[in-house]
């Protein structure tokens, strides 16, 4: 298959959350089951295209905006590691910025940017050459593709044979932008904006709802999460929207790469462990991590240590965690440690915590790939108490490192992690279901019960370590989607 990705965001380029992970991990899966996989990126001003191995081809792209054309120059790379090419758009108005999004609030012309961004896919497409059998457009930056396709590119021999598959990763971030605006650079005109068009959700273009609307097959990120977003606690707003689209809704849990993700074989750790080597290599690599953050070494280093590595948004549920923490580290019931950037209220909490408890809240503020193998491996715990989440991937990483998470029983979590039943020896984390600290707290605390305690220590942690949610099996879920997508146009 010839599969054409649209996605802001792609790892190791271009990363703001987990959707840039799961892009690659797909595409390299992708390449090993044999498909033709080409990822169309932004080139942003920081993606260092000299590191990166990216040249400029001279192939220039004429984007239809408005009544006129715009222009960008195709370079081209490879994710590291693989034959799979990426493209990247350069347009210096458009993305020669110090962000994905805006910084720290979304680009006040971001409709024009990914509006721009999604025309270009196809532009792309016919520069070089390239004749998809799907396009596989990642949230709301990428959604206009899915209307592009089935209008303007619609009697493109190149594209008339085309199915297009929208995956929804956020569905909070909705591209909810002025009509006239978008309705003119997307050149569809305010004639398609009225009452109840594809386009139109409360007055306003609905970048997210295009998406839906237009796709012949809509995923998200998890079974669970496929399900919460069709009524109203989770659906943003869009739950009507996606309730009308449900037979052609489907839900794929992300997987992980375990090349990268795997205790046996990680260079950013103190020292690698495995399953029989579990203990030792969890110990070391906790005490290694508490030295690192200058803890000293008379202080109590068998407390438990609770981990968090993510970004410091109301999603995340951190205001659970800013409720109660100082109580529970005066107490001195646990350690934390957390890695994350994001909002600034938040930001500033966690130095407050840190300047007035420093051998017990470790914080560190900013982003760190190490760090972040390196809090997942050396933490007993790791805490996720969100608000929402589509599928999450650190509570997967965590459970291949022994590393038991604690997490609220909702969205991607209900897929993945399993509350430990002390009877049958089953299960993998501790959950807690209502959005209040209280019953957060109450898990932490069933979940200390089993710390350091035999067999249940060790038990839980192998329970998880044994779990496999490896790339491959959701690569393989999107090949039959997308087959599915081919099959409602009549290809197959
Ligand atoms: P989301 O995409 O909603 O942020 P996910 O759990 O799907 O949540 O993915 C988050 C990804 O970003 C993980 O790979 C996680 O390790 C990484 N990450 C988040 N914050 C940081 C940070 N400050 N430094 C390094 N990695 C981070
Ligand atoms: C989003 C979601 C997260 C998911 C990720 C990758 O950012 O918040 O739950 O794991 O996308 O799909």
């Amino acid at each position: 298959m010839n599969i054409l990705v649209a996605s802001a965001e792609l790892a190791p380029f271009a990363k703001a959350g987990g959707l840039a992970d799961i892009v690659q991990f797909l595409a390299i899966e992708w390449e090993k089951l044999g498909h033709t996989t080409i990822v169309v990126l932004p080139k942003y001003q920081f993606i260092d295209t000299e590191h990166w191995g990216f040249n400029p081809t001279d192939l220039i792209l004429y984007v239809p905006i408005s009544h006129w054309t715009e222009f960008a120059r195709l370079w081209v790379g490879y994710i590291p590691n693989t034959n799979t090419k990426v493209y990247l758009i350069e347009n210096q108005d458009y993305f020669g910025r110090s962000a994905i999004y805006g910084d720290p609030n979304e680009y006040p012309d971001n409709d024009r940017r990914f509006i721009f961004y999604s025309r270009a896919v196809f532009e792309t497409a016919k520069a070089i050459d390239f004749y998809p059998d799907i396009i596989h457009a990642h949230d709301y930056h990428a959604a206009f593709t899915m209307a592009f396709l089935k209008s303007q590119y619609r009697f493109d021999p190149r594209f008339s044979k085309t199915a297009g598959v929208f995956t929804i990763h956020n569905l909070a971030y909705q591209g909810i932008f002025d009509p006239k605006r978008a309705m003119e650079f997307s050149t569809f005109g305010m004639k398609e904006f009225y009452p109840g068009s594809w386009f139109e959700h409360h007055g306003a273009v609905n970048s997210m709802k295009v998406g839906i609307m237009f796709a012949d097959k809509i995923t998200t990120v998890s079974r669970n999460y496929a399900n919460e977003i069709r009524f109203p606690y989770f659906g943003e707003g869009l739950h009507d929207v996606l309730a009308h689209r449900g037979a052609d809704l489907i839900g794929i849990l992300n997987g992980v790469n375990y090349a990268e993700w795997s205790p046996e074989n990680d260079s950013n750790l103190f020292k690698s462990y495995g399953i029989e080597t579990l203990t030792e290599g969890k110990k070391v690599n906790k005490y290694e991590l508490l030295k690192s953050f200058g803890v000293p070494e008379e202080d109590n280093y068998e407390l438990p240590l609770i981990g968090t590595v993510t970004r410091l948004a109301e999603q995340k549920g951190i205001d659970l965690i800013t409720y109660c923490l100082e109580t529970h580290l005066q107490n001195n019931w646990f350690r934390f440690v957390i890695l994350g950037s994001g909002e600034k209220r938040y930001e500033d909490y966690f130095r407050y915590l840190q300047w007035k408890y420093p051998t017990k809240a470790l914080v560190h503020i900013g982003y760190s790939n190490t760090l972040a193998h390196r809090i997942i491996g050396g933490s007993d715990f790791l805490l996720l108490p969100s608000r929402y989440e589509p599928c999450g991937l650190t509570q997967m990483y965590a459970l291949r490192y022994g590393t038991v998470p604690i997490v609220r029983f909702i969205g991607g979590f209900v897929d993945t992690v399993e509350e430990y039943n002390p009877e049958k020896l089953t299960g993998t984390g501790f959950t807690f279901y209502q959005y209040n600290a209280d019953d957060m707290s109450f898990a932490i605390s069933r979940a200390f019960n089993y710390y350091q305690k035999e067999p249940h220590w060790s038990q839980i942690r192998r329970n998880g370590m044994k779990m496999d949610f490896s790339a491959k099996r959701t690569a393989e879920d999107y090949i039959k989607v997308f087959k599915w997508a081919l099959e409602k146009i009549g290809r197959i």
